[in-house]
């Protein structure tokens, strides 16, 4: 009688979209349970051994609903729309525009490597507390999907490809907003970078590595020593994946003739003083992969990243007292950006799988 009931449900939903539904077959071929990547060159532990590591088949799932559109109301709008594979995730607009051409205030950051985050806070002001709850948010944002959890769960709830796939997951088929977002969760979680350059130039010595004196040029290597030296750059951006995940004021948004900044950033979750304008340290993994740059997109160019640091940020009174002028030559300012180049590495890169349930 179950069986019955579901192949009624399977016709409805091929009556409805003109074609028959994928087969559960086609979709394991399409989008197949992936092991955990081993650990990568530049990281210091393997993803399977973090906490809250991701669950292989929850993942394949999550990858499934990050490309897929229907997660918004008028089906257009998916997670991938703004978090690019090809831009580590991120976009190359200054802010993002999700349904309806509607545009944000924000760019889309990158969540590469998030999994080995110090501290579990996400978005550009720490809103959400975890990947999970962060998940929830852009489906039901106005400007972005559109869409309410009630809906998404029912629509997903009808096609039975994904309720066999949440039941391989979960234990039994139920759709839920809290799994919906914790397989999105696990999915990002699996978005890891590593093997670049720099990572290279690191963990290997010239007797281990053939082409280890080519990996980095004078100029990077150069940029290497501000980066960790003068320029001060690792007090924030430290770490295996460059960011400390706190929140500092660079001056970003700051107009000095208004004197008020155009986004209060952290201070709108925390209400201190000291986190107006403050906004979360980004990874720099693959930072070249993804101009404009910061929350507001605001500066087009790495270059001109250096030149806002180099005069030690816009003067404010919440300024980060870790900001002060640099005093850089022309040469040290691109030997930055030469290094930042070098941290493009591999191992995230992804498509939308070709079937969906
Ligand atoms: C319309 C564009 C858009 C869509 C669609 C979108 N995002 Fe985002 N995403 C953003 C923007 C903009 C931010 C930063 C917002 C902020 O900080 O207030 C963000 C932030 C994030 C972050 C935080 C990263 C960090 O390091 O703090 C994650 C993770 C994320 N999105 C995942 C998702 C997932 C999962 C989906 C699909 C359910 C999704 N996004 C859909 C634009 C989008
Ligand atoms: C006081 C902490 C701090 C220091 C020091 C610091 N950064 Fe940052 N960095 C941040 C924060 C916070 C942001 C985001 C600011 C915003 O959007 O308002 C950021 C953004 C960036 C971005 C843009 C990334 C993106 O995805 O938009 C780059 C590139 C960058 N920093 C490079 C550097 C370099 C190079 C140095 C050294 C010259 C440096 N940072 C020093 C905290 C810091």
């Amino acid at each position: 009688m179950r069986r019955l009931l579901a192949l009624a449900v399977v016709l409805l939903f091929s009556a409805a979209c003109g074609r028959a539904p994928a087969t559960v077959a086609e979709l394991e071929a399409a989008n197949p349970v992936r092991p955990l990547p081993e650990k990568l060159v530049g990281h210091e532990f393997a993803l399977a051994s973090v906490k809250h590591a991701p669950e292989p088949e929850k993942a394949r799932l999550g990858r499934w609903l990050f490309f897929d559109g229907r997660l918004s109301a008028d089906g257009t709008i998916s997670c991938a729309t703004c978090h690019m594979p090809e831009h580590g995730f991120s976009e190359p607009t200054p802010t993002s525009t999700g349904i309806d051409g509607q545009v944000g205030g924000r760019k889309a950051p990158s969540f590469l490597n998030a999994a080995f985050a110090f501290y579990p806070e996400t978005f550009w002001d720490g809103r959400a507390g975890s990947l999970e709850e962060q998940a929830k948010g852009p489906i039901e944002n106005p400007i972005e999907m559109g869409e309410t959890h009630e809906n998404v769960v029912a629509k997903l709830s009808a096609i039975p490809g994904y309720r066999h796939f949440f039941g391989l997951s979960f234990g039994d088929d139920a759709v839920t907003i809290d799994r919906i977002a914790e397989a999105l969760a696990d999915y990002e979680r699996t978005r890891v970078s590593g093997n670049s350059t720099y990572d290279k130039w690191v963990a290997y010595d010239e007797d281990e590595y053939e082409g280890y004196d080519q990996l980095m040029t004078a100029q990077e290597q150069r940029g290497e020593e501000l980066f960790f030296g003068d320029a001060k750059c690792a007090t924030c951006h430290v770490g295996n994946h460059f960011t400390d995940s706190l929140f500092h004021n660079l001056g970003v948004g700051w107009d000095a003739e208004t004197e008020a900044l155009a986004d209060l950033g952290r201070f709108v979750v925390t209400g201190e003083e000291k986190d107006r304008g403050a906004f979360k340290t980004p990874t720099l993994r693959d930072v070249g992969l993804h101009a404009p740059y910061m929350h507001d997109g605001s500066q087009a160019t790495l270059e001109d990243v250096v030149e806002h640091y180099r005069k030690g940020g816009e003067k404010n009174p919440w300024l980060s007292p870790k900001m002060f002028e640099l005093e850089l030559s022309d040469e040290d300012a691109a030997a930055l950006v030469a290094f930042m180049h070098c941290l493009t590495g591999e191992g995230y890169a992804d498509v939308p799988p070709a079937v969906f349930p």
